[in-house]
């Protein structure tokens, strides 16, 4: 029987600080009604004043450190999927390794914006293929409130922070209960269409100057209806493309985990794939749109709250910024 890789443990982290509509009603025109009934979001987690991304990702990835019965030491590899490192350099991977307290491991970190998730469960699957001994750790995490601009109504009412992690070995070790086979990962991107949401200003495309205040293209700027339509028509896509090469259909899902961006968006994915709403993770209403942490929190909350059995097929899915997309199999 082939083996696949595994993922052997799942940790998930959210700031304690919780920011209700009715607060963002206080910050900008809006309603909890109309943030609600377009979006599904009654809530969002903030992270503290220098709380960055290698905090988050610390707390995470010690949560599916400690889920997969390992130390830090063990580990090979440490990827840190985000689109909010804590500093262009050094990645936000290098600080964590400091802060989990080892050295010498293969530290990175990898954008694929709200994909991030996926993408880096794909390297960290190419990495245990090539390097059989190899341990990798795939943390996905944005702190997307230091890129909101918080009196923008059409994108702060959106995003929240947070952090979700695996860890990722090769399938000769043994599949014990709670670990996930990776059955297949699909990605793709459009260069061509990355217009429709960025987060530009600092980036080498558009610097910074000593002295240089920051404008609105410093932080998320999204055409909200034109991705709204892309991510619904490509997370069904390539979600029938991974079922399709393994011979299933939506009705052979147990459980979706699709990117937390928009109720809306998962319900029109869910419906299209055939799947009913009682299968498909909702983590949006308490966290919002996590960026590239939301399938990983998704996919940990589910798991710790039992709605994933043994031999459950459990199909992940996201769409970002890029654009980026893709869908991954699991088997439990
Ligand atoms: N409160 C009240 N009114 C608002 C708000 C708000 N927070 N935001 C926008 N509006 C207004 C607009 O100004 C507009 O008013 P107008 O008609 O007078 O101009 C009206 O509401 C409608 O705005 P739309 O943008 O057309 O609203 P829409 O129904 O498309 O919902 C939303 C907007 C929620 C952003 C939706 O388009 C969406 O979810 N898009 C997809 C987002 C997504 O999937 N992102 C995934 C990737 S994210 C990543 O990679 C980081």
């Amino acid at each position: 029987m082939k083996k696949y890789p595994l993922i052997r443990g799942l940790g998930r982290y959210v700031p304690e600080r919780v920011v209700t509509n009715a607060e963002m009603e206080r910050m900008v025109e809006t309603t909890d009604e109309w943030i609600t009934s377009r979006t599904g979001i009654k809530e969002r987690r903030i992270a503290a004043p220098g709380q960055a991304t290698s905090d988050l990702s610390l707390e995470a990835s010690k949560a599916a450190l400690g889920a997969a019965g390992m130390s830090a030491d063990e580990l090979t590899h440490l990827f840190v999927c985000t689109l909010t490192p804590d500093a262009y350099c050094p990645p936000s991977a290098c600080i964590m390794e400091e802060k989990l307290g080892v050295r010498g491991k293969a530290a990175m970190d990898l954008n694929a914006a709200c994909s991030g998730f996926l993408f880096g469960l794909d390297m960290a699957r190419a990495v245990v293929c090539m390097t059989p001994a190899a341990k990798v750790l795939v943390c996905a995490c944005d702190v997307l409130s230091t890129r909101t601009n918080w009196a923008d109504r059409r994108t702060c009412v959106l995003f929240g922070d947070g952090a979700g992690a695996a860890v990722v070995t090769s399938g000769d070790e043994e599949k014990r209960p709670g670990d996930a086979a990776i059955i297949d990962v699909r990605l793709h991107s459009d260069g061509s269409l990355g217009h429709l949401l960025t987060v530009k200003g600092g980036g080498s495309g558009s610097p910074l100057r000593l002295g240089d205040v920051v404008g609105e293209d410093f932080f998320v700027q999204m055409s909200g209806q034109e991705v709204f339509k892309h991510a619904v028509r490509n997370m069904v896509a390539v979600c029938e493309e991974v079922l399709a090469a393994h011979g299933l259909t939506g009705a052979d899902v147990d459980y979706f985990i699709p990117h937390q961006a928009n109720w809306r968006i998962m319900e029109a994915v869910a419906k299209k794939l055939g799947l009913p709403l009682e299968k498909v993770c909702a983590t949006v209403a308490l966290y919002g749109n996590t960026s590239a942490s939301s399938v990983a929190i998704g996919l940990a909350e589910s798991y710790q709250a039992g709605k994933i059995k043994p031999g459950d097929k459990v199909l992940l899915s996201a769409f970002g910024g890029g654009f980026t997309w893709g869908a991954v199999l699991l088997e439990f």
